[in-house]
């Protein structure tokens, strides 16, 4: 199957679980239930999952042991955007293509709707460890991934907003980065490995590879913001500079920056060419990550 393909193939799976979410709860407060299938529909690239689920595929092929752990990653990654975009933190009005959460409602609901996302996804993983608690060390280990990259996550974003508009280190924005985006990006990775119940040894390898996917996606979303196109990526662009963020291309230029998110591929790349054909898909999607427009 050609990549493009297969990519397609994964993000359908994806939104076929997340669809069974978009009522959290019959609440007679419709509008906040209107508000999380506004986040949770809608064309976003669904990495996340995809990468719980193609690293998983490395080693095993009954897909259904990952789909509590692709749904909630989904929720608490678009309870970051939601949050991201709020006027108190990034102040953007369009993502996914349409406008931001808070412009359709306001910024209360807007809060609301991202803690309950990130609530929800915990919910999701409970429900399934109460149901069927083989594999329980398992389960919690890859709960405790998810857990304490959603701090990282968090931490990457505060530092994102303290610094704006202040000089930063080349380490410090490194750590940003690698904070704010890459380590839900590892933890996608290492989900879907360590549910494979793969050797530690490949866990090391894999986790080396999420580290510079992970730093890589951000190098290009900082890139992106400054040369893509609106009507491709469905959000704003040149909003960093604006707002005198940090960025590679800020602190680096732009073909300093395109060097190092290259780097950072090939990097990836060598980590898991050790898997040979069955790796093909992680290997293409880091391509995909360097050449994406969206
Ligand atoms: C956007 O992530 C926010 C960052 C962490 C850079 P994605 O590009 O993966 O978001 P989707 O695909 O629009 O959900
Ligand atoms: C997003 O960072 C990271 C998180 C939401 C955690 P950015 O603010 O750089 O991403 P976009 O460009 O708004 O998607
Ligand atoms: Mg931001
Ligand atoms: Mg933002």
């Amino acid at each position: 199957m050609e990549f493009k393909e297969c990519l397609d193939k994964y993000a359908n799976i994806v939104n076929k679980e997340l669809l069974k979410y978009t009522t959290l709860e019959e609440v007679p407060e419709k509008d906040l239930d209107k508000a999380v299938s506004y986040a949770l529909i809608s064309n976003a690239k669904r990495l996340r999952p995809i990468l719980i689920l193609a690293t998983y595929n490395l080693f095993r092929e009954d897909n259904e042991k990952c789909f509590p752990y692709m749904v909630a990653i989904e929720m608490i990654h678009n309870f970051s955007l939601i949050h991201d975009d709020l006027p108190g933190i990034d102040n953007d009005d369009f993502r996914h293509g349409k406008p931001t959460l808070h412009k359709i409602y306001n910024e209360s609901t807007a809060i609301l709707t991202g803690d309950r996302l990130l609530n929800y996804a915990y919910i999701v993983l409970i429900n399934n460890l109460a149901i069927d608690d083989r594999d329980r060390d398992i389960k919690i280990r890859a709960i405790k991934e998810l857990t304490n990259a959603t701090d990282r996550m968090i931490i990457g974003e505060y530092i994102d907003t303290e610094y704006e508009g202040k000089p930063i280190s080349n380490d410090y924005l490194e750590y940003m980065h690698r904070n704010k985006t890459g380590a839900l990006l590892k933890a996608a990775v290492r989900i879907g490995a360590i549910l494979a119940e793969c050797p530690e040894e490949d866990l090391g390898r894999l986790t080396r590879y999420a580290e510079s996917i992970g730093l890589a996606f951000q190098i290009k979303d900082d890139i992106l913001s400054e040369i893509g196109t609106e009507e491709e990526l469905g959000k704003p662009v040149g909003n960093d500079r604006e707002k005198g963020k940090c960025t590679y291309v800020t602190k680096y230029g732009l073909d300093n920056a395109k060097n190092m998110l290259h780097e950072e591929i090939k990097k990836a790349i060598s980590e898991i060419n050790i898997f040979g054909d069955k790796a093909m898909f992680l290997i293409e999607l880091a391509h995909y990550i360097e050449n994406r427009k969206k």
